[in-house]
């Protein structure tokens, strides 16, 4: 089996993070998303993998490289405009061959993993197998109906009026079979080829698919809130560890990494949190549920249930809470009393105190 790894698409909802990296990249628990996506494919036994890129392609290769790093071989393929999941199938027809694969959607995060089902599909091998996950409100998303035994009867893609609860949560496999498909469609009132209309067509034409239900964790890591969410609940599984420096006068408590090379200074670390490599924290107090990403600068700064990129640095702030701060940001105080000074980019939001 290969895998198929989409990492194009414009990413509007992250910004303005995407204006500047593609979304696939954000890093939680300091780990690029794309990369805890390669792990959990590298866990199905899976090491051939497409990774589709668009515009930001050579960021998405520097970062990722040939994918040893995280056990997989990685062959890029380029989409210039994003035109669909569907679209996505045709461009890597070469790549994919006659294999069966694995599409994963390159900003969903399935923590648990999907092994269990991956062995359904290899055992009964239908010729396309959804991943579903029971939401509150399914209309942004795909939705699968499903007959008693788990066969799926009809996909619609984001409802206005959903008739389960089901969403398809950006995990599919597929036989050879889905190539038919992909060619038959149309685009869709979005005009995208959509791989839920491609799915559909071969229901219509009497195929075999399956749906699974997942029930572990799940995030569609589109909005800064769910980056966040999703953050919060890697860093609950974190375990200590300190390879970097923690003077006598600062105080760990909880699950804390100190990253190599960082440095902890006259500080509290309320876990879980992870300081990265190179960062100094000085006179702060940082955490619960906070990624500090490498080479950041800390100082005189309360931060929690936040995210700090590379290379930023924030000092004399205090009651920063929910926040997500971009590589090489500063934050601090100005240079004249009684002055806010702001140099914000496009679509930035700032929250002050009342
Ligand atoms: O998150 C699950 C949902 O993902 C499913 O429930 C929907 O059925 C499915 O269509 C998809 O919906 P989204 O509107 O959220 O898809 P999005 O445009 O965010 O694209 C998902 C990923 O695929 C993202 O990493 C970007 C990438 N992509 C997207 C398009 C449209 C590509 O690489 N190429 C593309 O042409």
């Amino acid at each position: 089996m290969k895998a198929l790894v989409l990492s194009g698409g414009l990413g509007t909802r992250l910004r303005p993070f995407s204006f500047s990296m593609p979304k696939q990249l954000i890093p939680v628990a300091n780990k690029p998303v794309l990369e805890h996506v390669l792990g959990n494919i590298r866990s199905l036994g899976v090491t051939e993998v497409g990774i589709i890129v668009g515009d930001r392609g050579q960021e998405i290769s520097e970062a990722i490289g040939d994918g040893s790093r995280s056990g997989v071989r990685v062959t890029y393929i380029e989409q210039d405009t994003p035109k669909g999941l569907a679209h996505t199938v045709i461009l890597a027809r070469e790549f994919l061959g006659d294999d069966d694969f694995v599409m994963y959607l390159g900003d969903n995060m399935l923590p648990a993993g999907v092994a269990a089902i991956a062995e359904e599909f290899t055992t009964h091998r239908p010729a396309a197998q959804v991943v579903v996950h029971k939401v509150e409100d399914p209309r942004a998303f795909g939705v699968a109906e499903l007959g008693p035994d788990g066969e799926v009867q009809r996909l619609v893609e984001k409802p206005q009026q959903p008739r389960s609860d089901l969403a398809l949560i950006g995990v599919y496999f597929f036989t050879p079979a889905i190539h038919e498909a992909v060619a038959s469609i149309e685009a869709s009132a979005r005009g995208e080829l959509e791989i839920t209309d491609a799915i559909q067509w071969l229901v219509t034409h009497g195929a075999d698919v399956r749906a699974s239900e997942y029930d572990g964790y799940w995030k569609d890591t589109g909005r800064v809130e769910d980056v966040l969410e999703c953050n919060r609940y890697l860093l609950d599984q974190l375990e200590s560890r300190v390879d970097g420096t923690v003077d006598a006068t600062s105080v760990l408590t909880g699950a804390v990494v100190v990253e190599p090379g960082a440095r902890v200074v006259n500080s509290r670390i309320e876990g879980p949190a992870i300081i990265g490599p190179g960062t100094v924290v000085e006179n702060s107090h940082i955490g619960p549920y906070t990624s500090i990403g490498r080479d950041c600068r800390l100082h005189r700064t309360h931060l929690d249930d936040s995210i700090t990129l590379d290379g930023a640095s924030v000092a004399d702030v205090r009651g920063l809470h929910g926040s997500l701060i971009g590589r090489s940001a500063s934050i601090g105080p100005s240079s004249r009393t009684a002055v806010h000074r702001l140099v914000v980019g496009d679509y930035t939001r700032v929250e002050v105190a009342a």
